[in-house]
């Protein structure tokens, strides 16, 4: 399940904090974690939103129990209900069995809802149910069901924007906001920067055991004036990149300068072909998740075909249809051809970008590309 992730062991307690804000944050951590409250977590990319959710949770009595965490933004329209509340059997084609969904598998334990901006509004009023009386019911039934479950959403869009555009319910927005923590950027927060490098550099050499001194005099002071676009997830990648690639015992600044002056100027080319791509971004997002979502019926299909097999019920139900399936070359498999094609058309066949785009590791496109002939 790739939206899912159960995780106790992730969370040290409490963030690294050496910056005010980071240290009334690591406060109200504590102070929110012994209640039951929902709490909202807000701020750009790579601040460290998941991680005070873990923090939260592991300082919490639920500690025990699981974090399920769930990224709506990935999970298509379609079924972002059944995965969230679970389905009855029969419920819909394809429903072979009764399903428990993510708020049923984190009973006693807290369920992170990640990209919460990214919920459709038709699911935004169940989940507001759920967070004001614990009640929810899984598709296909009339019965409401409760449940004992920690909610903690977090997004790093501006909700009130999306509220002013009707693509979120104000109601859960002023329920969700009543505790909000945000995180601000790292160049907001610079005294942070140094605690973290030292932090990620010790751990990434203990950990692949390269002999590492330190940083130069002067070598930190160029990581305070860069200003981390990808907060602290992007300080992480470039500590750990200087790292391997410098080999050196220790670190200094015309290291850190050069390595940034590429890195940067990186970037920006991906940034001026990304830019290309913003009139047709709606459409092939579209196209990715329809493909997604096929691809998961398809999955599903096989499944059913190979249940119905075991049970030798294909003949008798009249379903033989289901076998003469062709494998191969049917229209779905042209999709994705077409689709993966397009995409790598519009990443200037960047297939880094192309996997991001298409939620697929870089080694699945790969190997799609050399299945498809697209070489
Ligand atoms: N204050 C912090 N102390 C230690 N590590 C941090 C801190 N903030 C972020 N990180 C690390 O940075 C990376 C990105 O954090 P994450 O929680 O995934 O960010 P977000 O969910 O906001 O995108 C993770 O590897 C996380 O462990
Ligand atoms: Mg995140």
């Amino acid at each position: 399940m790739q939206n899912l992730e159960v995780n106790n062991q992730l969370a040290p307690n409490l963030l690294i904090s050496k910056s005010s804000e980071m240290q009334e944050i690591n406060n109200v951590i504590k102070q929110v974690a012994i209640t039951d409250i929902a709490v909202l977590i807000t701020g750009e990319s790579g601040v460290g939103k998941e991680l005070v959710a873990h923090a939260i949770h592991s300082n919490s009595s639920r500690s025990k129990k699981p974090i399920i965490t769930v990224n709506c933004g990935a999970i298509p329209e379609g079924i972002i209900e059944s995965e969230l509340f679970g389905h009855e059997k029969g419920s819909f084609t394809g429903a072979i069995e009764l399903r428990k969904g993510y708020f049923e598998l984190a009973e006693n334990g807290t369920i992170f809802l990640d990209e919460i901006g990214e919920l459709p509004l038709s699911t935004q009023v169940k989940f507001l149910r759920i967070l004001e009386n614990g009640e929810f019911m899984r598709v296909g039934s009339s019965l409401p069901k409760k449940v004992n479950v920690r909610v903690i959403a977090a997004t790093n869009k501006n909700l009130q924007t999306l509220v002013s555009n009707k693509l979120f319910r104000a109601d859960l927005f002023y329920r969700l906001r009543t505790v909000n923590i945000h995180i601000p950027p790292l160049r907001e927060r610079v005294e942070d920067i140094i605690e973290l490098a030292n932090k990620f550099s010790a751990d990434f050499s203990i950990r692949n055991k390269i002999t590492f001194t330190g940083f130069a005099d002067g070598a930190l002071e160029i990581l305070k004036e860069y200003y981390w676009p990808g907060n602290v997830r992007e300080l992480k990648n470039v500590i750990e990149s200087l790292l391997v690639i410098n080999h050196a015992n220790l670190i200094s600044q015309s290291d850190i300068e050069n390595f940034l002056k590429k890195y940067e100027s990186q970037n920006s080319l991906e940034t001026e072909r990304g830019l290309q791509l913003y009139p047709i971004k709606n459409e092939l997002e579209e196209r990715v998740l329809i493909y997604r979502a096929l691809v998961d019926l398809k999955n599903d299909i096989y499944e059913i075909k190979n249940i119905l097999k075991d049970k030798n019920l294909v003949s008798q139900n009249g379903v033989e249809n289901l076998t003469a399936l062709p494998a191969h070359n049917c229209s779905l498999d042209e999709m994705e051809r077409k689709l993966i094609t397009e995409t790598l058309e519009n990443f200037h066949g960047n297939r880094r970008l192309a996997s991001k785009k298409l939620k697929i590791s870089e080694r699945t496109l790969y190997r799609k590309i050399k299945e498809y002939g697209l070489l």
